[in-house]
């Protein structure tokens, strides 16, 4: 069964909305567990725009909730995380226009800084991974970061699913990507932009580690209730 990682930012954004405590990100990550969540997701923004710093406080305060803290490579924000000690930390490029997170990490240009932010959180004991844009070079590099663990990005993949579009270059690629990353012993992760259907594609590849879904989850909750959905996409994940 492949793992299954609910990003809740969005429950803070409508909780936000109205700058009171509704609905509660705390019991927002209870529930997700509850409903058969393996750990829970939060991105702590440089620009605080969903989850706050309070948030992250309170979430690691809960017992037998794995949390995967997303953050920039800003200094300030590995410093948040060095301190606070989440269980998982994934490193995400951050552009303060954009209205999530587009891209991977450009490996080459920052090499020397995550080298230095994959050290330390190592000799924290904090699980880092990468999200980098599904390509053999950026698997090879982030295995010589000294990573164990990455997480792909699926925005285009699944956006060609979503559209009906030929998918299946883009497939391969993955999947290339996949394999070679098993083989190096790196732990995968997948996420951006999946859905039922990106689950049901991609859970055949078998050898992925992770899925990271918020969105659409919390998306489709509106209709049918987080249980049902997060037991849809598990169910899916076999
Ligand atoms: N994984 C990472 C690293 C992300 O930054 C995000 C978006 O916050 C996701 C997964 C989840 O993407 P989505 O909300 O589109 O499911």
């Amino acid at each position: 069964m492949i793992k299954l990682g609910v990003n809740i930012d969005h429950i803070a954004t409508i909780r936000n909305a109205r700058g009171e405590n509704h609905p509660n990100i705390i019991d927002a990550a209870k529930y997700v567990k509850k409903c058969g969540a393996d750990s829970v997701t939060i991105h702590l923004r440089e620009d605080r725009r969903h989850i706050k710093d309070t948030d992250l406080i309170n979430i690691l305060k809960l017992k037998n909730t794995p949390i995967n803290l997303e953050i920039s490579t800003n200094k300030k924000m590995v410093n948040i995380a060095l301190k606070k000690k989440p269980n998982y930390v994934c490193l995400v490029p951050e552009n303060r226009k954009e209205i999530t997170t587009e891209g991977g990490l450009n490996l080459i240009k920052n090499y020397k800084k995550i080298f230095q932010i994959i050290k330390k959180l190592n000799k924290k004991k904090i699980r880092t991974s990468l999200f980098i844009n599904p390509n053999i070079k950026s698997v090879k590099l982030s295995k010589k970061l000294g990573t164990k663990c990455i997480e792909l990005h699926t925005g285009k993949l699944s956006k060609l699913i979503r559209n009906n579009q030929n998918y299946h270059i883009q497939l391969n690629v993955f999947k290339k990507c996949v394999e070679l990353a098993n083989s190096l012993n790196l732990k995968v992760h997948a996420g951006h932009g999946m859905d039922y259907k990106t689950t049901n594609i991609l859970s055949k590849l078998k050898k992925i580690d992770e899925f990271n879904i918020g969105h659409f989850i919390i998306g489709e909750a509106v209709f049918y209730g987080l249980n049902k959905v997060i037991k849809r996409i598990k169910k899916l994940s076999k």
